[in-house]
């Protein structure tokens, strides 16, 4: 045998070999494929459960009114419902509180306003009308939300805010800075609300995005302010101005806002105090305080907290 026939019947064999090794490889992938591909298309299929009704009611003329009566909702599957027999009602020009420990149910109270969730039992109202009744679209551009973790995404600052209103002008940006208090480190970026804003935000502090986040809650000028434990990060002085420059822009809006701090809804209209799902009192500041056994708990721990800092 000649070395060269040698060396091409290896080179054929090692090429056989190789085209072998891949077969029994697609045959390892084949099933792999069959179940990826079974699981997009379950994804695809899947009917979203919140549906717009066929005949969608029409505008009540109301605006800003919010109303929770007797209202059970329970997550699919789970085994209590996370509210019990909510009852309250919210007006253009007041500010409601929520308050409660972590746990209690207040983001899903707010989650249920823009029907993000169908309830159990009992309704939900916006202006009046029942939120199943009303088309998502339109009961969701009455609502601005700004969410407990706020979502910031890779762009410019412009951007970010106009995923509030699309079409929002510089002006408007600019005031929803403006009242949000984000508009000093806004303008100390090179250039200004042009400034790119890395991915999640990752180039900011807390309360900058937090801030960034309230603006672009603001821009959309809702009728209904939702805020879940918006001014968390936010310093007392901060916090304080940016409260104070809400109440100008939202005079004819109902607001909503969710907190941990005690100090930032002292002068709300009404303050619910909420307990495992349950309302457990619901009035000012000071009734709460002389009568409210829960209430007077969440001051004290605070007061010690404050102590102890
Ligand atoms: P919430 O998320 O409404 O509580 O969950 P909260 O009052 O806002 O709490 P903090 O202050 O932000 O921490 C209420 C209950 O609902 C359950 C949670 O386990 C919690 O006990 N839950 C929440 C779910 O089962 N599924 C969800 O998607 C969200
Ligand atoms: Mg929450």
């Amino acid at each position: 045998v000649r070395v060269g026939n040698l060396m091409a019947f290896l080179q054929y064999a090692s090429m056989i070999l190789i085209a072998l090794i891949m077969l029994a490889m697609t045959f390892v992938m084949i099933p792999r494929a069959q179940a990826s591909a079974d699981r997009i298309n379950e994804v695809l299929l899947t009917l979203p459960s919140i549906t717009d009704p066929k005949e969608p009611q029409k505008d009540s003329g109301l605006r800003g009114y919010v109303e929770f009566q007797n209202v059970t909702f329970r997550y699919a599957g789970a085994e209590k419902p996370v509210l019990e027999d909510i009852t309250f009602k919210a007006k253009p020009g007041e500010t409601t509180a929520i308050i409660g420990s972590t746990g209690a149910g207040k983001t899903t109270i707010l989650q249920l306003i823009p029907r993000f969730f169908d309830i159990e039992k009992g309704t939900v109202l916006v202006n009046g009308t029942d939120v199943r009744k009303m088309a998502q679209k339109e009961l969701r551009a009455k609502i601005g939300y700004v969410p407990q973790k706020a979502s910031i995404f890779s762009g410019t600052i412009k951007d970010n805010i106009r995923f509030g209103k699309e079409d929002a002008t510089d002006e408007e940006i600019l005031e929803a800075l403006e009242t949000a208090q984000a508009a000093e480190f806004v303008e100390g970026k090179e250039n200004g609300i042009e400034s790119d804003i890395e991915q999640a935000g990752a180039n900011l502090s807390g309360g900058q995005k937090q801030r960034l986040s309230i603006a672009r809650a603001l821009v959309r000028k809702p009728e209904i302010y939702l805020f879940d434990d918006s001014f968390s990060a936010l310093d007392y002085k901060t916090d304080q101005k940016l409260r104070k420059a809400l109440k100008k822009t939202t005079d004819d809006a109902a607001v909503i806002i969710v907190a941990q701090r005690v100090s930032t809804i002292t002068d709300a209209d009404q303050i619910i105090v909420l307990n495992e799902g349950k309302i457990a009192g619901i009035g000012t500041h000071q009734q709460l305080l002389a009568e409210n056994g829960i209430y007077q708990e969440i001051v004290a721990s605070q007061q010690a907290e404050e102590e102890s800092a």
